[in-house]
């Protein structure tokens, strides 16, 4: 009877695997095809961007429930629709379990990217036409920390620090030119957080440099947030006044954003309650930003998806999965080294090394794309001091969160080293690149990903 109940249960609420199997093939064979292909090439391939992961089927399966259908604008208990008394539970879980996770005061839940957690932070501690300071994106930095083409940078005026080219720091930053460039451009905000950077952050020595410029301290940690949250990388949360995420990378939950205060408490802007004149705490004045400042109703299915991940990453073995992302990335790192290749500042301390190709006569764009044909998927990316543009650069970024995720070990991604290697020395040679192909096909059928996404 229970078996029963649950089995019915489990079809309503986590239709996902349903869906795909039995209804969309009727429904829409063409996207049907589509998203077959995609599991296809999930499964088949190597998954080496830094950025990605592979969720759990208990965070897709919510992802793809019946809370997409939910309206929830406000906040739970504060709501501007009927309806919401389970949502509400949900979004309170997943508030409460990222408080845990984080050991912070306060977190909002419902960025729905992690470009939008940054808009957010702009909203609330930037007026239009102020300073910050932030890393330059040729040198790993964001899109959304200045980039001339996104809002940050069209609505704030961008100043930057870098790394060093050369000597002991190179590929590093620099804290005492970080302080130079903030006494000189006395920035309203300081940002800390990368897409391309393979060191940990000091984060006192930036507190202390935005206290002494008397500037607000944002970490968006995008990248590394499943890092921080198990305690394998310095942690930001004493430090900075703000900090922003997306769940989706080493965190490996659904597509999203996240922000975080560590210590709440009253604003400094003189934000008061209209009625009462009370002082608003700063998560007052973020929940704002969030909603109604940025977005309107939040995506509950992803929220439920997030109060999913939020509770693996609570569980010991994700401490251990953390580790052995970063284990995996300096083996990864070691073996390219060991085969002559330069990597950007010498190695790495957490999930990825950016590897500069200048010495190998190959481009980025080049060797992104002969990986590709050998089904190993990388990016090209910018070095710092890079001489080919954006489009081209000279150097391929690497990560090991995914695989890690399928299980690979160290024994691995010596090998992968070895592979991309042959492909990067013969990036024109059909033989290699089917022989490599082969050997990943190999490799990733001893690590199967979903079986509902194969059958
Ligand atoms: C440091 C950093 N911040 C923000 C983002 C933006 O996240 P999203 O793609 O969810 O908007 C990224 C994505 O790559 C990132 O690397």
């Amino acid at each position: 009877m229970n078996l029963v109940l649950d089995r019915f249960r489990n079809r309503h609420f986590f239709p996902t695997a349903d869906f795909i199997m039995a209804h969309l093939p009727e429904a829409d064979p063409i996207i049907f095809d589509l998203l077959k292909q995609e599991a296809d090439r999930q499964n088949d391939g190597l998954e080496l961007i830094a950025s990605e992961n592979f969720v759990s089927r208990a965070v897709m399966q919510a992802a793809g429930s019946t809370l997409t259908n939910k309206y929830a604008e406000g906040l739970p208990g504060k709501r501007y629709y009927g309806g919401c008394q389970v949502v509400d539970q949900v979004e309170d879980i997943a508030r409460d379990r990222a408080k845990e996770l984080f050991g912070c005061d306060w977190v909002n839940v419902q960025p729905h990217s992690g470009a939008n957690a940054n808009a957010s932070v702009y909203l609330t501690l930037m007026r239009p036409g102020d300073t910050f300071l932030g890393l330059d994106l040729a040198h790993g930095g964001h899109l959304t920390h200045g980039s001339p083409v996104n809002f940050s940078g069209i609505l704030y005026k961008a100043e930057y620090y870098g790394v060093d080219r050369e000597g002991l720091l190179a590929g590093r930053i620099d804290m005492n030119k970080v302080r130079e460039k903030a006494l000189s451009v006395r920035p309203r905000m300081i940002s800390i957080g990368a897409s391309a950077y393979s060191r940990d952050f000091d984060y006192a020595a930036f507190r202390e440099i935005a206290d002494e410029v008397g500037a607000f301290l944002w970490m968006d940690m995008a990248h590394t947030a499943g890092l921080i949250a198990a305690g394998v990388l310095n942690n930001p949360m004493p430090h900075c006044h703000i900090v922003s995420t997306t769940t989706h990378k080493t965190l490996r939950g659904p597509r999203a954003g996240l922000l975080l205060i560590g210590k709440d408490g009253e604003n400094t802007l003189g934000k008061v309650a209209p009625k009462s004149g009370r002082v608003k705490n700063w998560s007052e004045l973020f929940d704002s930003s969030v909603f109604p400042g940025m977005q309107g109703g939040p995506l509950m299915h992803i929220i439920a998806a997030k109060a999913i991940a939020f509770g693996e990453a609570l569980q010991d073995d994700f401490a251990t999965y953390a580790q052995q992302v970063v284990t995996n990335a300096s083996v990864m790192t070691e073996a390219f080294l060991e085969r002559g290749y330069e990597v950007v500042s010498g190695g790495t301390d957490n999930h990825l090394a950016l590897i500069d190709l200048r010495n190998k006569g190959i481009t980025g764009k080049d060797a992104e794309a002969a990986l590709q044909a050998a089904d190993i998927t990388v990016n090209k990316n910018m070095v710092p001091y890079d001489d080919q543009s954006p489009f081209v650069t000279s150097g391929i970024r690497v990560g090991t969160p995914a695989m890690t995720t399928r299980g690979l070990g160290p024994d691995e991604f010596r090998q992968i080293v070895a592979l991309i290697d042959q492909v990067v020395t013969n990036p024109t040679d059909e033989t290699v690149l089917g022989n490599v192909r082969s050997a990943i096909h190999e490799m990733t059928a001893r690590f199967p990903l979903y079986d509902f996404v194969t059958a």
